[in-house]
């Protein structure tokens, strides 16, 4: 190996390590289930993006009904029954509020334990 070959290769490593320690924190925020995700991205955001209350009244049912522990997720019931009140009134800040709450107050143990419960259906 010459001597540029070999210097290529640790600035390369080098790069590929900073590069990846960069990734991570930024990445860390998208540690989601694939499964919730692709079933939020597939339903939930395209319902909002339209403002189809209807349909996020009933996308908010399934979600309730898909809490995978009553225990560990106490208020997720409530968390959706929010959302719901707020798409019969078509109310968008109020629908925001819901889905905020619910990340927040439950995504990181969600993540943690229950990445494996089944989407919504
Ligand atoms: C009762 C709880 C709950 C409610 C209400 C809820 N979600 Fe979620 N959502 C989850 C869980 C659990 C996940 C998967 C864990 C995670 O956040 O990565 C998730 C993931 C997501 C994701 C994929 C992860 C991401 O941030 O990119 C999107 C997008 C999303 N939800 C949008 C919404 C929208 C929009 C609403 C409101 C209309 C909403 N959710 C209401 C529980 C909820």
């Amino acid at each position: 190996m010459t001597k540029a070959i070999r210097s290529g290769l640790v600035a390369l490593a080098i790069g590929i390590g900073v590069g990846a320690a960069w990734v991570g924190p930024a990445q860390a925020g998208d540690d989601s289930p694939p499964a919730w995700k692709k079933w939020m991205k597939e339903n939930v955001v395209p319902a909002k993006a339209a403002g189809d209350f209807k349909k996020l009244e009933v996308l908010l049912g399934k979600i309730a009904a898909a809490n995978p522990d009553d225990k560990a997720f106490p208020k997720w019931q409530e968390f959706c029954d929010q959302g719901i009140a707020a798409s019969k009134k078509g109310d968008k800040d109020a629908l925001n509020k819901s889905c905020t709450a619910c990340h927040n107050a439950y995504r990181k143990v969600f993540r943690e334990k229950y990445r494996d419960a089944p989407p919504p259906k």
